[in-house]
Formats: C-alpha cells, structure tokens, sequence
C-alpha cells in the first residue's frame, strides 16, 4: 500500500521519539534526535512542505546502527538484501540497508518512499540524491552533537555563509557545495583508514561536480 506523508504529524513523530528511547545507546539517541533538530531547520530553508517526512527519516536513519555485523548479516537475508564482498569489507554501511527495510515492515506509517529512501542513502549518498536526500545525508553529518573535526568544519561552512539571506539558486548551489566537501572528506579519511570507498559516494561526488559546473 503507498503510504501518505499527510499521515506524518507532531503528535506520531512524538510518540515515535519516545519509543525510540529504550531501543539505543543513549549517545545512539541523543544523536538520533539531534539529528531530527537538524532536519527541520534545513527542512525550513530548503524544503518546508517535506519536514515532517524529513523529521521521521531523521528519528529512524540508525535504528540498525547498533546491530552487529552477524544480525545486519541475518537482516540482510531476511529482507532480500543482495550481500557483495564489498559490503563485508564495509559493515558500516549495512545499518542504511536494513534500516531502510525495517522501516517498511516495522513502522509502515511513516514508511513513504521520501522516507525511507532518505534512509537508504544517509550513509554512502549516491548519484543524482533527491533533496530530502541530501538533506538528511547532511543532517546526519552536522548535527550539534558531533564533535569530529570535520563534521565541526562542515557545520560552520554551512551555517556561517547565512543560507536564509541567500537567493533560492544561490541557497541550492551553497548546499551542493557544501555536499560536495563533505563526499571529499569522507573519502579522504576512508583513504587515510585504508577503507574502502562505497561507488555509490565517487557516484555521489561526481554527480555534485558535474552540477556545478
Ligand atoms: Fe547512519
Ligand atoms: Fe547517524
């Protein structure tokens, strides 16, 4: 059944915070609602009738965050989700995968395609990304609770140019910019880890570069 994001609203987006609580690590869920607080002022700049959907995305992006790689793995065959090589050399980004499916099959009211595919792609981006999905990919990389020099870095250049002074145009270009660095942050420190590099972000970096060109 499609679902509706009308169906989204203040008081299912509270209930669903509070019974997220007792699901994660503490710092997991101070992260999870920082990262919702992110989504609806970037929601307000960009994208004001999405925020709701925005909001749900944000509270359920890392809901498998702290599973462990055996029960991302036993997720995987549960859900029908293809498991390469790659993908073992790169457990972090499962939790997008089986995120993505839980959503669907645990919590179908807020389970729209703007929903869950903001949560399929917050890990890894991917070519072509969809607003709402470059808004929760950003949401989750600036939140007010991360202290990681780079995610501090990417905060300040975004906010301190002042995206709602900016012209509409000027606003998208600012926040593919900034995009942009992020992807090449992120691939400079898988580098640096020896890690590899999902295709989904060079597809994702090249994408933004061939926007602004
Ligand atoms: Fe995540
Ligand atoms: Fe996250």
């Amino acid at each position: 059944m499609k679902r509706e994001a009308h169906s989204i609203t203040d008081s299912t987006l509270n209930a669903l915070r509070s019974s997220l609580a007792g699901t994660m690590s503490e710092k997991r869920y101070a992260h999870t609602c920082a990262v919702e607080r992110m989504a609806q002022r970037l929601g307000a700049l960009y994208c004001p009738e999405c925020i709701p959907e925005l909001r749900a995305a944000a509270l359920l992006h890392d809901i498998t965050k702290e599973e462990s790689l055996q029960n991302q793995l036993q997720l995987c065959e549960q859900f029908g989700i293809m498991v390469s090589a790659q993908d073992v050399l790169a457990p972090k980004t499962f939790h997008a995968k089986t995120a993505a499916a839980r959503i669907r099959s645990d919590y179908p009211a807020f389970a729209t395609s703007t929903v869950v595919d903001a949560v399929r792609w917050h890990t890894t981006g991917r070519a072509d990304m969809t607003l709402p999905e470059q808004l929760i990919y950003l949401a989750d990389y600036i939140d007010d609770t991360r202290k990681f020099e780079d995610c501090v870095t990417l905060r300040h250049m975004f906010w301190d140019a002042d995206p709602a002074a900016m012209d509409e145009q000027a606003r998208l270009t600012h926040l593919r910019r900034v995009l942009l660095c992020s992807f090449d942050m992120t691939i400079r420190s898988l580098i640096e880890d020896g890690a590899p590099i999902s295709e989904d972000t060079f597809h994702a970096r090249n994408y933004l570069l061939l926007q602004l060109a």
